[in-house]
């Protein structure tokens, strides 16, 4: 259910009409919805729950934390019980920073520093996702020297074609993450050979924006074979870890339903465990970002100036692409609705922001009826946006707020611009 929607002509999230935040706060602003991001996660806690699984036993969601990494949502989550997936030392602290449960941390990503290594292990996460063998022998070091043992688990890569935008593709040989699938068992060989490693799972990630689930079950196969071959050789998993999750709307996709993908993995896991196992359970762990966060956000920005060109109009708005980067980066498609609708057919307009660049734009060739000072919103907004975000052009960034019921709370404060350069100097 969308919990941005019209009343009459008027855009609201939840029960607050948005135009009340950009009245409050400015424009741009991210605007995020309490009761989304709730059912967002309890789609997936509830179908591990159905599955009699959960909250840690026999499935761990780890919200992924850099799809959207303010402290309000991470607290939120973590309430609701999520665990989180990192990949940098500083999401690790804005977890604790958030009141969210170090030891349901998972630190996936391809070049953790020896910094980070030992801020995790002084933290007890729950596992490191390792992704190559100098990795392994850098997370033993570290470890060793703390007294240490690192629980680990080793990204695979299954070489499985995800079906999604080549740039958020990440399981095919070609991709610089995971350990090849012809390699796997040799690399868990030598985890298994490290003093101060305890190796306890086995990961994949394939992908962002998976419409469909099939690659995902595909996926699943390889890495369940995987884990039969380990065991024939005494390598005893603990939990197996799907990576990331479920595409969503922002235009007409039509992803897989989570219950119904969870279904279909649940059974064939536990198919699995029945026949080879002897039932013998093994955790499941997810770490999805976008669809807990991407439609439960929604970026609000006021229009500067109309310029009708003799080919094109542009619409110019007061946020850019440095405020939300997909459109320049993947040229991907945001819905824009107006904060309130106005009875004309419009023109088609090219929504632009005011950076010094021809990718500065957020919307192409879209039918809307304006005037300056009409306020808009940029649909599913709230994953990979405010994360994303940059200074470039000296530009602040936006201020987050976060809606609940007929309530709404500042959540981030727009950055001053002399905030910016506080950290630089002028040498004599
Ligand atoms: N786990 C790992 C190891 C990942 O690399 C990612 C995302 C996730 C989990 C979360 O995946 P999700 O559930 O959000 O699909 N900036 C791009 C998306 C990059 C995704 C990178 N990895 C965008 O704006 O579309």
């Amino acid at each position: 259910m969308s919990h941005f929607e019209y009343r009459g002509d008027s855009l609201y999230a939840e029960n607050v009409p948005l135009a009340a935040i950009a009245a409050a706060h400015g424009t741009p602003v991210y605007v995020y919805s309490r009761a989304s991001l709730t059912e967002n996660f309890l789609a997936y806690a509830n179908a591990c729950r159905a599955h009699g699984r959960a909250d840690g036993r026999g499935a761990l969601v780890c919200y992924s934390v850099k799809s959207n990494s303010n402290l309000a949502v991470l607290s939120l989550l973590g309430r609701l019980g999520s665990g989180f997936d990192i990949v940098s030392g500083g999401e690790l602290l804005r977890v604790i920073a958030a009141g969210g449960d170090p030891r349901k941390v998972i630190f996936s990503g391809v070049g953790k520093s020896r910094e980070e290594m030992r801020l995790a292990l002084s933290h007890d996460i729950l596992c490191f996702n390792v992704e190559s063998i100098p990795e392994l022998h850098r997370l033993n070091d570290v470890a060793g020297g703390m007294g240490k043992r690192a629980r680990v688990s080793l990204r695979v890569n299954p070489d499985v074609d995800p079906k999604t935008h080549p740039y958020i593709s990440t399981g095919l040989k070609e991709n610089k993450f995971g350990i090849a699938f012809e390699d796997a068992l040799d690399t868990y060989r030598v985890a298994a050979g490290l003093p101060h490693l305890e190796v306890t799972g086995i990961d994949c990630h394939i992908g962002s924006q998976l419409l469909d689930d099939a690659p995902l079950l595909e996926a699943l196969d390889k890495v369940i074979e995987l884990a039969d071959r380990l065991h024939e050789l005494g390598i005893m998993l603990h939990h197996l870890d799907i990576g990331g999750g479920i595409g969503i709307t922002y235009d007409d996709e039509r992803p897989v339903a989570v219950a119904d993908y969870l279904s279909r993995l649940f059974t064939r896991i536990d198919g699995w465990r029945r026949e080879q196992h002897g039932g013998k359970p093994i955790d499941i762990l997810f770490e999805p970002g976008r669809s807990i966060v991407g439609n439960a956000g929604v970026l609000l920005t006021e229009v500067q100036y109309l310029k009708h060109g003799a080919t094109k109009n542009f619409a110019v708005v007061d946020a850019a692409m440095n405020d939300l980067m997909r459109p320049a980066m993947y040229e991907a498609w945001h819905g824009v609705q107006p904060l309130q609708r106005r009875d004309d057919a419009g023109k088609l307009y090219d929504v632009v922001g005011p950076v010094c660049e021809s990718g500065d734009w957020l919307a192409r060739e879209r039918r809307l009826a304006l005037a300056p000072g009409d306020l808009l919103a940029l649909m599913s907004a709230g994953a990979y946006g405010m994360t994303m975000a940059s200074n470039y052009n000296t530009r602040g960034r936006a201020a987050e707020v976060l809606v609940d019921g007929d309530r709404f709370m500042l959540i981030r404060q727009r950055e001053n611009p002399a905030d910016l350069f506080a950290l630089e100097s002028i040498p004599e």
